[in-house]
């Protein structure tokens, strides 16, 4: 069974079901400021989960290509991967535990054959005010049972570290307005892997040994976080989302997911443009396959590598890829060499990335080739950083050296960043060092940590040049600094959410509304020719791109922005309607729309509402008629002000204008 099969399957099961199949998001969401990339198939429906009527109805299914920037530097082992594909499916105040849980099971068990032996169950088991989820915990009971299971074998729970699901983690992490609630894992278990005591006495489906893989979450949303704590949401919600490429790892019976059919052309071609085995480099060749493949999608969604945002991750991933390209000695430019065969493996499914393929292997060159020469510069600046410490003398060194399980002992040396046990520990050894020895030959985390921030470079690549010099690196202090680091751009992130979510009803909505006007004011001011090609918006200002191929003067300008400061004044009623896609086509409805999969949709009108298209021409009285997943202000008079501060030509016949607007 291939990836797109268990897709096609999980698509037909809930289709049959009553759910309607909605269109892929696009990977960086477009007039979303809360995040940076869409990271869970339940992204675009925040507004929905939070009240709003969906088009579709209340039972929705998809396959929605995600990235999670969180987990980069958890890539490098054999289940985590930053971008995937999830298969999703909702109830927006429909159905909820008791026919969500037996249909997931009968989808693992029946349709894709998993072994029911093989498979395990976590349920919630309460946290602060929010109760155990006795529901699941009975559904599961009752399901294992009838299939001869013991259930108590089987299920355990877990507290809100594990099973509780919110776009922003726990309970107390959730900015205030944030969905979220109890969820309930399935998991597959390998009986190849031997459990490794490293990770606890006992195993279980949380333990991070491998033996066991989460291959789908249900998670049920019913709670809205409070100021002070939670309040049920309008309606009982199942937000279910399951990794494709885990499932066919399940499937597969493989603990690696990477030595699946789906991973296995790429790991082929990093195999030979490096002529090395891939069980002997497990590690880089993960990193690469896992980096390359995100930057492809991630290149593919218009974003260029940067010092900003979306662009900054994509220059990471691309650099962390070409780093462990440089350890496995692979060719210069050889990122455009796996990103050809990424693109070749993903086209059945991904056919757009053929058109785009000159446009992102030219992009990856030119990255790899502006890397190369960060890691000329990163080698001068490390050079004098290892100056400025005393190598070991060379008796002892190589005392060191001679050690068993050098490699595992590097690793451990510092683990408590305590100088004198290391000196203790390798007085062992029968190597004489003092405590002071060891400290100057130190290369501290915050050092490490520069050379890995300013120029990609990797810990392993610290240490290894530091090695050279006799020279250790205190890799604890590293790690400390670098979850520092984290700590600080997972607040940032939260911000964002916080910003998003409690903006829903704030600044980024009235740009939301003061982008539909543009887009009109843009067509009136310069011709129905002009259509937008994606948007930005932030509580600071709005970006908006259409296709235009000249600058606008001075005086068009000014007629934009007359136009629409005109429709502030005039305090325009904002609505929305839902309506077949043949009818929103009929009145006029403009805006970015994917026709893929929606019979009805949603359109925002900005003036009044009558509008027919009786006569075989659109008729309307509203000013804006555009195709949109809201939200908007409720009156235009709620904008008070729009200015253009800028425009740049972004290229392909494409224009940016940058707009603010003024609420007080
Ligand atoms: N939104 C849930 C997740 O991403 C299903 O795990």
């Amino acid at each position: 069974m291939t990836a797109q099969e268990i897709i096609g399957k999980y698509i037909k099961f809930f289709e049959k079901r009553g759910h309607k199949r909605i269109p892929n998001s696009p990977l960086v969401l477009q007039n979303d400021p809360t995040t940076l990339f869409t990271s869970s198939g339940m992204q675009p429906l925040v507004p929905y989960f939070l009240g709003e009527k969906h088009p579709q109805g209340k039972r929705l299914v998809n396959v929605q290509n995600c990235f999670r920037a969180a987990d980069i530097d958890e890539v490098g082992d054999d289940k985590h991967t930053t971008f995937f594909r999830m298969l999703g499916n909702w109830s927006l105040g429909d159905y909820f535990k008791k026919e969500q849980l037996p249909w997931y099971w009968e989808f693992l068990t029946k349709v894709i054959g998993l072994p029911k032996e093989k498979l395990y169950i976590t349920v919630f088991e309460g946290f602060s005010n929010t109760p155990k989820d006795i529901e699941s915990e009975k559904i599961w009971t009752e399901i294992l049972e009838n299939e001869g299971l013991d259930s108590k074998k089987k299920i355990f729970s877990y507290g809100a570290d594990k099973n509780w699901w919110s776009r922003s983690g726990v309970p107390d992490d959730m900015p205030e307005g944030e969905p979220g609630g109890p969820d309930s894992e399935v998991f597959y278990f390998f009986e190849n892997v031997k459990h490794d005591p490293k990770f606890g006495t006992q195993c279980h489906p949380n333990c991070q040994c491998g033996r066991f893989l989460e291959i789908g979450n249900s998670v049920f949303m019913e709670y809205q976080k409070t100021k002070n704590g939670f309040k049920p949401l309008p309606n009982k919600n199942v937000d279910f989302g399951g990794g494709a490429e885990r499932l066919l790892a399940a499937v597969e019976n493989k603990n690696d997911i990477f030595e699946t059919r789906l991973f296995s052309p790429v790991i082929d071609s990093i195999e030979k443009i490096t002529a090395k085995n891939y069980k002997k480099n497990k590690k880089a060749m993960q990193v690469i396959a896992d980096h390359i493949i995100a930057a492809v999608f991630i290149t593919d969604a218009g974003v260029t590598p940067s010092n900003k945002e979306q662009g900054y991750v994509l220059r990471r991933l691309l650099r962390r890829a070409i780093r462990y390209g440089k350890q496995l000695e692979a060719s210069e430019t050889f990122t455009a060499w796996i990103a050809s065969s990424v693109i070749e493996n993903y086209s059945d499914t991904d056919s757009q990335l053929m058109d785009r393929k000159k446009i992102i292997i030219g992009l990856f060159t030119e990255e790899e080739e502006k890397f190369n020469q960060a890691i000329r510069e990163g080698l001068k600046i490390s050079e004098k950083i290892f100056l400025t410490r005393t190598p070991i003398v060379p008796e002892e060194y190589s005392k060191i050296m001679q050690i068993p399980n050098k490699k595992e002992f590097f690793r451990n040396i510092f683990r408590k960043s305590d100088f004198k046990e290391t000196a203790n520990f390798l007085s062992g050894f029968g190597v004489s060092l003092t405590k002071a020895d060891i400290g100057n030959a130190t290369i501290s985390g915050n050092q490490a940590f520069d050379l890995y921030q300013s120029f990609g470079f990797p810990i392993e690549m610290v240490t290894e040049l530091a090695q050279e010099k006799r020279l250790f690196v205190d890799i604890e202090d590293f790690k400390r600094e670098l979850k520092r680091h984290q700590k600080v751009s997972r607040k940032g992130a939260g911000k964002k959410f916080a910003g998003g979510l409690a903006d829903h009803s704030g600044k980024t909505i009235m740009g939301h509304t003061a982008t539909h006007l543009l887009h009109q004011a843009l067509r009136d001011v310069l011709g129905n020719s002009v259509y937008q090609t994606g948007s930005n918006i932030t509580s600071e200002r709005i970006r908006f791109d259409f296709a235009y191929d000249k600058k606008l003067t001075d005086d068009e300008i000014e007629k934009v922005e007359k136009i629409i400061n005109k429709k502030i004044e005039e305090n325009l009623p904002v609505h929305f309607e839902i309506m077949t896609l043949d009818k929103a086509k009929e009145i006029g409805a403009i805006g970015l729309f994917d026709e893929k999969y929606e019979d009805k949709v949603k359109v925002y009108f900005i003036g009044p509402s009558t509008h027919s298209a009786a006569s075989g021409q659109p008729h309307t009285q509203a000013y804006s008629v555009e195709f949109c997943g809201g939200p908007h202000v409720n009156f235009t008079g709620l904008l008070k002000r729009f200015k253009i501060i800028k425009q740049e030509n972004i290229g392909h016949g494409q224009r940016r204008v940058y707009a603010t607007i003024k609420d007080v």
